[in-house]
């Protein structure tokens, strides 16, 4: 884990809040809207968003009326607030660890993970948390990068990943691995930016435990 701890991206992440939506808006906007069309949710769908950040997933979930967004950083939290204020979507928004989340079992129909999984300090403690908030037959939505599933990095790129995860994500995490630790089925993964660096995933809660 190293450096990458809550501390370490609450303060890191309030320093990229000014120009964040200028590295991660226009240039992801198309995967964003694909992810969130993908979602299989009805518009009173009670939708969660885990690292939020400040909001450039909304403007693709106008028409839902019961959506959560979380995320670590205050600040993200307040540009979140601000957006969902200019597009008359109602939001709860709150700062909480996606590491443990602070709602009860079976709580959600729906989680979005958005450019989250690769930067959270503990992956595997966040993805059980989302399976343990949501509905049994609940989808999950993620969007990031991944390390192939059955690939090991290279010396090369471990020692890369020390930077990478530092600053930006961790470039080493396969999503097969991470979803491995839960009862979570992979139900579509299809290749996005990079040339399929990125990838759009679903998961599926099953109906029985
Ligand atoms: C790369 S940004 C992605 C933001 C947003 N999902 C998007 O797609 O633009 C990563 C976000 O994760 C948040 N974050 C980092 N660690 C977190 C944690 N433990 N729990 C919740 N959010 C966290 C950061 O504050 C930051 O807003």
């Amino acid at each position: 884990m190293g450096i990458n701890t809550n501390t370490w991206n609450k303060l890191r992440y309030t320093l990229y809040l000014p120009v964040y939506d200028l590295v991660a808006g226009r240039v992801f906007a198309k995967y964003r809207k694909r992810s969130v069309s993908l979602l299989q949710a009805k518009p009173d769908a009670a939708i969660l968003l885990v690292g939020a950040g400040t909001g450039l997933d909304l403007e693709f979930l106008k028409g839902y009326t019961h959506l959560t967004a979380t995320d670590i950083t205050p600040g993200m939290i307040s540009t979140l607030k601000a957006r969902a204020g200019k597009l008359q979507l109602p939001v709860k928004a709150l700062v909480m660890d996606g590491q443990q989340l602070a709602f009860p079992d079976n709580s959600f129909d729906a989680v979005l993970l958005h450019l989250i999984i690769a930067v959270i300090p503990d992956p595997v403690a966040c993805i059980k948390e989302v399976e343990r908030v949501l509905k049994p037959g609940g989808t999950v939505m993620v969007f990031d990068k991944f390390l192939p599933d059955g690939q090991h990095p290279s010396l090369l790129r471990k020692l890369l990943n020390q930077v990478a995860a530092t600053l930006f994500s961790d470039i080493n995490r396969s999503i097969g691995a991470i979803v491995s630790h839960t009862s979570l089925q992979i139900e579509l993964n299809e290749p996005a930016a990079l040339g399929g660096t990125f990838r759009i995933v679903r998961l599926r809660k099953p109906l029985l435990p």
